[in-house]
């Protein structure tokens, strides 16, 4: 994700600049810049690693001033490259911005401000900012930010220097976390902690749609209006590793709590009054209409991620859809042609046995499109479409936001081409898009209370061995939840389709034995009820993990932990999110290395 630092003070920015760009390094970027005043703005940045930067700037040497604000830039909106790195300049040069965030609109304003004559150098969506407050400046910095809000839609941390207020740093946000560092003599914005705890403890938060004006000696705040607010500081006594992971205690659960805001930014840029916009890929009536099979290709949470997909895309797109593990897709010999839509799912887009598949789909002239986190990442620039995920930088090696993220990417290509198609109705589309855009708060309220989930994570956590079940989507559902739970814990875990239970699985289940009964499809409730009560009659223990609606297993089982109300079609992300707290929580319990399980890693680069 995208670190944000500003500093004004007595000292020379750019080598504070620099520290703080570093601090920032563990969020992961692919291009940092600093711009600094001295009387014009002075900017430097570079595609590349921080050090590339303090070569080009010599330390921070060749930049000579007190103001600054400094970048490092995980690309959504272009390529990573000097000229789409930030800070980014307004067309006359007086004004500079660094971004974290997403601009939705900025295809029309840049559009807008286009037409009026302004050039845009960059292919991001912040440059944008950057044009508009010189747009709407007229002498009043505080009147031209509070417009310029009015203006852009999206989710922004924005910092700003400009020539016109030399002595000065502002900052902007909208959901997207900036916090203001007072020191002595110097003051700080900080998209975290990290970058500005070397210097100050004192800490302000700027709030949705405020405005802080910080100089050397003061920091003042604005609300949405222009109008003058209080704002109190509080302490904040982390070292750095601590400030690094946002105050949790691994990256496993910062990124688990981090979900709303990466589902939001998945789906929200791509709805436009109703209408699904996936980006430049271009479905229209011609190209789906030739489609006869859809393949879904991926490794690990990414397969299991197309399995929901499957279930999904063949049910409102009457498309058959096969899931197909990378590993074996690739020494299959496939059937596939030019009718086939292959869509191929990786957080990292460098898993060697996707890229080979996506390589060997594509040489059988299969249509690719790429479902990738990393942006510019070998998948994403081989497909022949790519639709980034947006979830920002995953640092712990067990997936949790990359995985909802592409289980959300899928339902709106299904959703896209059943609307295409007319296989879903103008009243059902409506309806699942608006439960699509209210799914992050749902996980929101998961992650608001965990107190259950976290003692039946401590009444298993000595088990050896856990089981999974769930019919339809919940099966897909289940095989995650059991791969998140045997990669952190280390206990075994399995995930089955109810129904497959008695041919087999059963014989395991014994006095103690924990299965994890998954039941968020009412037409399936009494199903399930079965495959509950056989597990129960062989002694063993039951955890439902219901929707609403099937509360009533309750009296079923030996315990349960739900979900928010929700269309039985789009539970999985609610139900992954559960089971990621579950997982996290028993390895928690083991004292097991959650960010780093044994043997696993975060990018598998070899066959
Ligand atoms: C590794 C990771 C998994 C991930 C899989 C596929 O095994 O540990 O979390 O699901 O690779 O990775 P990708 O980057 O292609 O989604």
């Amino acid at each position: 994700m995208c670190g944000i630092i500003g500093y004004t003070g007595t000292n020379q920015a750019a080598p504070i600049l620099l520290k703080g760009l570093e601090r920032l390094e563990y969020r992961g970027y692919d291009s940092s810049g600093i711009a600094v005043i001295n009387e014009k703005i002075d900017l430097i940045k570079s595609a590349g690693k921080i050090k590339v930067l303090e070569q080009k700037t010599d330390g921070g040497k060749k930049l000579s001033g007190v103001i600054g604000i400094g970048h490092t830039r995980w690309a959504t909106h272009g390529v990573p490259s000097d000229v789409n790195s930030h800070p980014h300049l307004s067309a006359d040069g007086n004004f500079a911005i660094v971004h974290n965030g997403i601009i939705e609109n900025f295809a029309e304003l840049r559009a807008e401000l286009s037409s009026k004559g302004y050039k845009f150098k960059s292919d991001t969506d912040s440059e944008v900012i950057a044009q508009l407050i010189q747009y709407y400046y007229d002498g009043d910095m505080i009147s031209a930010l509070c417009t310029v809000m009015s203006k852009i839609v999206g989710s922004y941390a924005v910092g700003i220097i400009s020539t016109y207020s030399p002595d000065s740093v502002y900052a902007i946000r909208k959901d997207n976390p900036l916090v203001i560092g007072l020191g002595a003599n110097e003051n700080f914005i900080a998209s975290d902690f990290a970058a500005a705890l070397e210097y100050t403890h004192n800490f302000v938060q700027l709030g949705d749609g405020e405005i802080a004006k910080l100089t050397s000696r003061s920091a003042l705040f604005f609300d949405a209006h222009g109008n003058r607010m209080e704002k109190t500081p509080y302490r904040v006594d982390w070292d750095i590793s601590q400030a690094e992971k946002g105050g949790y205690p691994h990256f496993m659960l910062k990124e688990i709590y981090e979900q709303p805001r990466a589902l939001t930014d998945t789906v929200r840029p791509r709805v436009k009054n109703s209408e699904i916009i996936l980006d430049k890929i271009a479905f229209d009536a011609r190209n789906v209409n030739l489609i006869d099979k859809i393949d879904i290709i991926g490794c690990g949470s990414a397969y299991h991620a197309g399995i929901v997909g499957k279930s999904f895309i063949e049910k409102y797109c009457r498309i058959r859809v096969n899931c197909v593990l990378a590993s074996e897709y690739i020494y299959s010999d496939p059937i596939t042609d030019n009718r086939t839509l292959t869509l191929i799912i990786s957080q990292s887009g460098e898993t060697a046995d996707t890229l080979a598949a996506l390589r060997l789909a594509k040489k059988m002239g299969a249509h690719t499109i790429a479902i990738v986190n990393v942006v510019e990442s070998p998948i994403a620039r081989e497909a022949h479409d790519v639709l980034y995920t947006h979830a920002g930088p995953e640092i712990a090696v067990a997936t949790t936001k990359g995985y909802t993220t592409q289980v959300a990417a899928l339902y709106l290509i299904g959703l896209k081409i059943a609307k295409i198609k007319h296989t879903v109705s103008d009243a059902r589309y409506s309806e699942m898009l608006d439960e699509l855009i209210n799914l992050p708060q749902k996980v929101e309220q998961i992650l608001n209370d965990t107190d259950s989930v976290k003692s039946y994570a401590a009444k298993y956590s000595s088990q050896h061995c856990v089981f999974f079940i769930g019919r339809g989507t919940d099966y897909a559902a289940s095989l995650e939840g059991a791969l998140k739970l045997k990669e952190i814990s280390y206990i075994h875990a399995e995930a089955y389709a109810a129904g497959e239970l008695k041919h087999g699985t059963i014989s395991l289940v014994e006095k103690g034995t924990v299965t994890l009964a998954l039941i968020t499809q009412s037409a399936l409730y009494n199903k399930m009820l079965s495959n509950v009560k056989a597990v129960q009659s062989r002694n063993g223990t039951v955890l439902a993990i219901a929707s609403q609606a099937n509360i009533a297993i309750e009296d079923n089982s030996d315990g349960m932990l739900t979900i928010p109300d929700c269309d039985d079609d789009l539970t999985p992300i609610l139900t992954a999110v559960v089971l990621q707290l579950f997982a996290y929580y028993v390895a928690a319990e083991r004292g097991c290395d959650i960010d780093k399980p044994r043997n696993l890693a975060k990018s598998v680069t070899v066959e």
